[in-house]
Formats: C-alpha cells, sequence, structure tokens
C-alpha cells in the first residue's frame, strides 16, 4: 500500500481504528473520518506518533454534503484516492420485535448504514475515476447482512442492503479497475459488547465454531487483504469474518 492514498469511514473507534492503523502499517496515508472530531484527532495522533502518515476529515456519511465536502478535502488534499473502507455505522436501537420500531427508529438505521454507504461510494468512485490507476472498495456489511437477526429490523435491512450496493458497485466498475467487496463480521470486541461485560461475551463466545469473539485486528487484516493488490482477481464479494458462526447450525444431540 505504499504511495497510496485510503479512506476509511467510523475510523475514530472499533473496527475502524484497526482498519486504519493496519492500512497506515501497510505503507498508505490514510484518511480517518467520523462525526467526533476530538476522537478522530486522538487516533491520528497515535498513528502519527507511530511515524505513519494519517489525517483527520471529520464527516456525517448520512449527509451528501457533508461527503461531498470529504472527498473534495482528500481530491485537495491528496489529489487521489486508491482505496476506501466504508465501515461506519450505527443509528441502532435496543433489539425489539419489528412492531415496536419506529419509523424513525428505521430512518436512523438506514441513513447511515445504507444511504451512508450509497453516498460514500458515489464520491469515492468519482473520485477513484479521475486517477483512472483502479481501486479498491470494501463496505462493511455483518452477518446480519447474509441471515436474519431476530429484533434487528433496521440494522438487518441495511446490511442485507449493503451486500447489494457491494454487487452492483462491482459491476458496474468492474470495467475501470475499481474492485467492490464487503466484509461481514461475526461478534467483534469493540465497545458494544465490551460493555455487555464478561458473562454476555462468553455466552457469545459459546456460539462461534471457532469457540472466541473475533477482534478488530481480524477484520482489519481481511480489509488490507480485500485494499491490497494480494485480491486483485476479487469483486462483488462478501467476505465472512465471523469464527464459522454462518457456516451452520451445529449437529442435533441424538442418543444410541
Ligand atoms: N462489533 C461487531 O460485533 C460488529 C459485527 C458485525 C458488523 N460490524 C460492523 O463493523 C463496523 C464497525 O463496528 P464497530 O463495532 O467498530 O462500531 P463502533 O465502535 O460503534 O464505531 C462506529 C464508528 O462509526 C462512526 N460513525 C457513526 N455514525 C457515523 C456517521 N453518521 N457519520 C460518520 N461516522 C459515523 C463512529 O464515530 P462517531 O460516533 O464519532 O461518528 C465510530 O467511529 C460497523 O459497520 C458495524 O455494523 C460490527
Amino acid at each position: 500500500m505504499f504511495g497510496k492514498v485510503a479512506l476509511v469511514t467510523g475510523a475514530s473507534r472499533g473496527i475502524g481504528a484497526a482498519i486504519a492503523d493496519a492500512l497506515a502499517r501497510a505503507g498508505a496515508h490514510v484518511v480517518l473520518t467520523a462525526r467526533d472530531q476530538d476522537a478522530l484527532s486522538r487516533q491520528v495522533q497515535v498513528l502519527k506518533s507511530d511515524g505513519l502518515q494519517a489525517t483527520a476529515v471529520p464527516a456525517d456519511v448520512r449527509d451528501e454534503a457533508s461527503v461531498k465536502a470529504l472527498l473534495a478535502e482528500i481530491r485537495e488534499r491528496c489529489g487521489r484516492l486508491d482505496a476506501a473502507v466504508n465501515n461506519a455505522a450505527g443509528g441502532g436501537r435496543p433489539p425489539a420485535p419489528l412492531g415496536e420500531w419506529t419509523v424513525e427508529d428505521f430512518d436512523g438505521a438506514i441513513a447511515v448504514n445504507l444511504r451512508g454507504v450509497f453516498l460514500c461510494l458515489k464520491y469515492e468512485i468519482e473520485l477513484m475515476l479521475e486517477t483512472g490507476t483502479g481501486a479498491a472498495i470494501v463496505n462493511m456489511s455483518s452477518t446480519a447482512g447474509e441471515q436474519g437477526v431476530a429484533g434487528l429490523t433496521g440494522y438487518t435491512a441495511s446490511k442485507f442492503g449493503v451486500g447489494g450496493l457491494t454487487r452492483v458497485a462491482a459491476l458496474d466498475y468492474a470495467a475501470q479497475g475499481i474492485r467492490v467487496n464487503a466484509i461481514a463480521p461475526g461478534p467483534i470486541l469493540t465497545d458494544r459488547l465490551a460493555a455487555a461485560g464478561q458473562a454476555a461475551q462468553d455466552g457469545v463466545a459459546a456460539t462461534v465454531p471457532l469457540g472466541r469473539i473475533g477482534v478488530p485486528g481480524d477484520v482489519a487484516a481481511a480489509a488490507l487483504w480485500l485494499c491490497s493488490d494480494q485480491s486483485s482477481f476479487v469483486t462483488g464479494t462478501v467476505l465472512t469474518v465471523d469464527g464459522g458462526r454462518l457456516a451452520g447450525t451445529p449437529a442435533f444431540k441424538v442418543s444410541g
């Protein structure tokens, strides 16, 4: 990734911060974005103190003007964009049956997780096409984008949509050398699972065939591969990083 410019959304913490770190250690100049400018600046300082190239540009991915301004700033500062990881997500509410989701709850999840990915793709691809040297995009889906999850109406619908956006964008821009893939992580230890406590984490780990919850670095390694030339024949795919959870269900226990 030496000499390349990479954008990571939702890079102020969790999986996005780990992806920014992995791309920067691989030699890229990484532009980190999220809404909270202070958190972003702290993350950039961590990278810079290790001698890595990183820049913070705050943006709200739900807002078209904000995403346009983000990409305009990258054009101005860096003149190109070689890789992008559309990882930002949010707008959730506690799990509840579909009928208890309000329209506002639903629209909130769709706005950040789906419209946000659409807006980022639209303006990232515009800048990538300007240099015309090929590029790679990774959209962050979830195992909830491959399999329904009870209680998570808005999140599940938005992540299934991310898979659709990924496949269409991959087809639309393959001829121009822009590869578009997605990652579907299973349970990963970031703030939400950390806050749930050890007992809850143990319960989740017990549902994972590999016997543990993932760490942000597990997803970052996959994102780095999909952004790099190592995956140059891979586009339009959703790569599951879930410890085997989506592979199937455990065998029935039958006696005799
Ligand atoms: N952790 C898991 O178990 C898991 C499992 C499957 C999939 N995923 C997916 O992996 C990704 C990262 O998850 P995570 O657990 O690391 O999330 P997280 O800790 O909640 O971090 C979310 C990041 O997105 C940013 N963000 C939220 N709303 C935004 C907006 N409107 N505009 C710009 N940035 C915004 C946040 O910063 P600000 O609040 O400052 O904007 C933060 O940097 C998400 O797409 C998530 O759906 C996670």
